[in-house]
């Protein structure tokens, strides 16, 4: 699978841009559900739009993006079937895919980063699910959506 969905509110959308140009480089086939300007936007309706996108089905994972990563994330989160891990270093990038079988990672347009995203998405990319032991703790997490 190398399609990818990504999305942004209006405080990212400049680091959107710069990721959706990078991995569209590198041969993914990109939905880019925004935002397109910097006009003020609600992150949980990005959120939305691009976690409905995903759970159609045929993505390998998603990027979503707002000022912090924060927001969005959380948003992410209450949608059934998504594990937004929000990412800030190489190692949680590896460790969000090796352990925790992210299917979305965030990232904050308003955040100076020590590493660039591009290497953080990379990392993610390049890194298997470990499985194992994580299988349990997985499908624990995804049944806590269906508590009362
Ligand atoms: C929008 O101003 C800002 O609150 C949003 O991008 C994000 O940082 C929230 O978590």
């Amino acid at each position: 699978m190398n399609r990818i969905v990504v999305g942004s509110d209006h405080g990212a959308v400049e680091l959107k841009d710069e990721l959706v140009r990078f991995l569209k480089a590198k041969g993914y086939d990109v939905t880019d559900i925004g935002t397109h300007t910097t006009d003020s936007v609600d992150y949980p309706d990005i959120a939305l739009a691009a976690c409905d996108e995903y759970n159609k089905g045929g993505y390998a994972f998603g990027i979503l993006l707002c000022g912090t990563g924060i927001g969005i994330s959380m948003c992410a989160n209450k949608v059934k079937g998504i594990r937004c891990a929000l990412v800030g270093d190489l190692f949680s990038a590896q460790m969000a895919k090796a352990h925790n079988n992210a299917n979305f990672i965030a990232f904050g347009g308003r955040i100076q980063y020590a590493t660039p995203v591009t290497e953080m998405i990379d990392r993610f990319m390049q890194t298997a699910y470990e499985g194992g032991r994580h299988e349990k703790r997985i499908q624990k997490m995804m049944a806590l959506e269906d508590l009362p």
